[in-house]
């Protein structure tokens, strides 16, 4: 069942029935200023750091679902209705949500009244716009009252949700005309405050929310609203909130706008009054004359589109299957864009208060993005790499507002130093700029001790062989990418955290035979480096320790049949037939077959068909099988989850394109495809009330084939899924992949596939690339014709020309 339908052409998803089986959200903003918006208007927003700096209060996994958010409440004569359906939930004549680039529309109609909510954030601008418009399509006079409302949260969003004896005296607000200032904690230690703005005069206001709802009602019956006035109150203390009255006159066939302005300001501290307890406006009202007619907004949304246009047209294909063109040219690109700006913070599964930046997380999600923005890009991978430590190891995480290591978790995982090198390489692949190179970066944000990001790499490798298990595998530390395998946990005590606890380490014999693939892809990209810069000690010194680890983990990683996962504290194989449960897991043979060990002598094939036959499944790859049905204290969080669910042999998307990489390798095409199909939302849309998430996005978490709802799926945007998939299906399976010296040219298709076009634009010239599949094979690429000369090799050269160049390739 679908519950709305794609507008390619738009670059929108419409829903046009508000009871989607979950929120189907979006995102508004994409640099400082943020909102989380659903299909119902329901979200909330924020400046930088969904904890620091949340301007607006949100309640996850309430009841109901999704409840607060930017809502307008119409009232005509008895009948109050809201746009998005909810929260009034007033049966509506017609509903339609348009989610797109950064912007949504949600429309509603109601007794011959139309009102259109528009919800943007412009580009460059710290303030949310909502363009509320409504018309009256009946032939009579409409007389309507109009009441916007958002709630404040009180900046801090986790004491915000707990500190109740303190946050019920503290909420103080300004009004001055028609804007309403949040301004709690402004007179001391905050140097900002949030505004909510009209452009017109208003005909009342509240700021209290118990007077605005009346104690013991829901988002759904605010008194005033029934009421029909405002109380003109201001909120001293208790919940502080922002809503306009407006009445609003409509003769038969009249449209009217209303331009609603959620922002916010900071002061620099001799700035921060205008008088004695009267905030300096200075700014709000520089920001709200800018949007202060429809034109002006309507000139800021042209720009954003333009902004998109711009970022979307660096990569897109043309293959006739509507399904895969809509996700690589619209939104797996988007989502890729989404997941970098907030990691794995701010979602409807991600609290905002949680989580910061992930080291790994922010690395791979980089791969997903880079080609759109590289300078963003760059300032990303020195960020993070300043939280590295001078031994290579890593904090975890880090908050986005400080850039400072997260020392709730510390450090510890120990494949963590081994992204960098993929986010440093992937980024250097793409710009040709080696420069990043040589930039300073300090360790632990400690400029004291800066060295070159070559450093950080040189550093990140050497942190994998100085710690060397007895198989000579890496030591898995508290976890290797699979947070839930925690080997050195040994956790019976309800109230400690998988992810911080670790009570066994010395002496543990816990090695990752997933690290090891690791090592051996980025060690040789490290190695592919060195060469490049001339340092051809460094490189063939490394080159050994890669060459070691293959011949270990033909040694030690190989179980007959598939690659083993790991060994545990006490050197006991993880992953292996003679187990009794999860005998197979997907990382590791992700992360061999990638990197071709042991291909030649058939281990690849061996691996891949092992995963196809124990843990391919209808709705994907799950991570392991059999599922664990009992908790193992010695593999720690993995086996706490219930059998088909996250990591326990659920469908964790994110990994599934490994397998898919790894199929290409072998040149398995057919089956890389069959699985990108399974796993990408867009070919999900039919099942969307199985699916549950939205059809346009990656979720992280599919109900695996021993879950109770097998399809299932649960925590959508945020996902390294969005750049893993992203990664494979345009470099490794359309094959379009940017290296050192150009653009390589390394299909992987289905055999039935005809052939594709894809537009690339590639370090200054736009590659128009034609590939022709003639004779129905998976992968060899026949013959390249560049600008009608034939191309000795399948790398294409960088032209840097500004030209475009036309490219036909030709598979057999
Ligand atoms: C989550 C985490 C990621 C981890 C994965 C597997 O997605 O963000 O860091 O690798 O789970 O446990
Ligand atoms: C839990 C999740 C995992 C996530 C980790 C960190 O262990 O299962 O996916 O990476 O928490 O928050």
């Amino acid at each position: 069942m679908k519950f709305g339908h794609f507008d390619d052409k738009n670059r929108e998803y419409v829903i046009t029935n508000p009871q989607t089986p979950w929120p189907w959200i979006n995102y508004l903003g994409n640099e400082d200023f943020f909102s989380l918006i659903s299909n119902t208007a329901g979200g909330y927003t924020f400046y930088k750091d969904a904890k620091f700096r949340r301007l607006t209060r949100y309640r996850y996994n309430n009841v109901p679902m999704d409840s607060g958010g930017k809502y307008f409440y119409i009232k005509d004569n008895d009948t109050v209705w809201s746009p998005g359906w909810k929260p009034c939930k007033t049966k509506l004549d017609k509903y339609e949500c348009r989610h797109g680039m950064n912007y949504t529309n949600i429309l509603g109609e109601k007794n011959g009244v139309t009102a259109s909510v528009l919800y943007f954030v412009p580009l460059k601008t710290w303030a949310e716009i909502q363009k509320l418009t409504l018309t009256n399509n009946t032939k009579e006079i409409k007389k309507l009252k109009v009441f916007s409302f958002v709630e404040w949260c009180l900046w801090n969003a986790a004491s915000d949700m707990e500190n109740f004896q303190r946050n019920f005296s503290t909420g103080e607000v300004e009004i001055e005309g028609s804007v309403i200032y949040h301004k709690t904690e402004y007179k001391e230690r905050r140097d900002h405050y949030a505004y909510y703005s009209v452009n017109v005069p208003v005909s009342g206001y509240d700021t209290d929310r118990e007077s605005f709802f009346g104690l013991y009602n829901g988002f759904d019956e605010p008194q005033v609203v029934a009421d029909g006035k405002s109380k003109n109150t201001e909120a001293h203390g208790w919940s502080p909130i922002a809503s306009h009255y407006i009445e609003v006159e409509l003769k038969p066939g009249e449209s009217k706008d209303f331009v609603f302005v959620l922002g916010y300001v900071e002061n620099k501290e001799d700035e921060k009054w205008e008088s004695k307890n009267i905030i300096n406006k200075k700014k709000a009202k520089d920001t709200i004359s800018r949007f202060n007619t429809v034109e002006k907004v309507d000139a800021a949304l042209a720009d954003l589109r333009k902004y998109w246009d711009n970022l979307l047209s660096i990569y897109s294909v043309n293959s006739g299957d509507d399904k895969l063109d809509r996700m690589v040219n619209i939104w797996n690109q988007y989502q890729c864009m989404i997941t970098f700006c907030f990691s794995r913070s701010a979602s409807f599964f991600e609290s905002g208060i949680g989580r910061g930046m992930g080291f790994r997380d922010s690395n791979q999600d980089l791969t997903g993005f880079v080609h759109q923005i590289p300078e963003r890009a760059r300032e990303r991978i020195i960020d993070i790499a300043s939280t590295q430590f001078p031994d290579g190891g890593c904090y975890h995480q880090y908050q986005p507002l400080t850039k400072r290591g997260n020392n709730d978790i510390g450090g510890g995982f120990n494949d963590d130093p081994l992204w960098l090198i993929l986010g440093t390489v992937s980024y250097i692949k793409e710009t040709g700029d080696f420069g990043i190179l040589e930039e300073m970066v300090p360790f632990d944000n400690d400029i004291s001790v800066s060295r070159t990001l070559f450093d950080h790499l040189t550093v990140s490798f050497d942190h994998v062989i100085n710690n060397l298990g007895p198989h000579g595998l890496p030591l898995i530390g508290r976890a290797d990418w699979n947070d839930c395998l925690n080997l050195n946990c040994f956790s019976n005590d309800p109230n400690e955290s998988f992810q911080t606890t670790e009570n066994k380490t010395e002496g543990s014999k816990a090695e990752s035979v997933m690290i090891a693939g690791l090592f051996v892809v980025y060690g040789r990209d490290y190695v592919e480096l060195c060469k490049r810069l001339g340092k051809n000690d460094e490189a063939a010194r490394a080159q050994k320790h890669v060459d070691t680890m293959v011949d270990v983990i033909k040694k030690h990683g190989w179980d007959g049949s598939w690659f083993l996962r790991a060994y545990d504290y006490y050197g006991k194989k993880i992953g292996s037939d003679e187990n009794e449960e999860a005998k197979i897991f997907i990382e590791s043979n992700g992360w061999c077959t990638m990197a071709g060990i042991g291909k030649e002598e058939g281990m690849c094939t061996k691996a891949l068909d092992s995963v196809k036959e124990r843990l391919d499944s209808k709705y994907g790859i799950v991570l392991n099988n059999p599922a664990f049905t009992k908790y193992y204290i010695e593999y720690g969080e993995i086996s706490s989850y219930p059998a088909g669910y996250k990591e326990n042999a659920g469908v964790f998307c994110h990994n599934n394109p490994w397998i898919m990489i790894g199929e290409t390798v072998v040149g398995n095409g057919n089956r890389a495809w069959e699985y990108y199909k399974k796993i990408c939302p867009s070919y999900l849309e039919e099942i969307s009330e199985l699916h549950k998430t939205e059809p346009y996005v990656y979720a992280q978490m599919v109900a695996g084939k021993d879950a109770f709802k097998p399809g299932e799926a649960k925590n959508s945007w945020l996902t390294g899924t969005a750049s893993w998939n992203f990664y494979a299906v345009t470099q490794y399976m359309l094959g379009v992949r940017p290296d050192y010296d150009g653009l390589l040219i390394d299909p992987c298709i289905p055999t039935d596939m005809k052939g594709f076009t894809i537009t690339r634009k590639f370090r200054g010239a736009t590659y128009n690339i034609e590939v022709a599949n003639p004779n129905g094979t998976n992968k060899g690429v026949l013959e390249v014709i560049v600008d009608g000369k034939p191309n000795n090799s399948n790398l294409l050269p960088v032209f840097g020309d500004g030209k475009e160049h036309k490219v036909k390739v030709v598979l057999g």
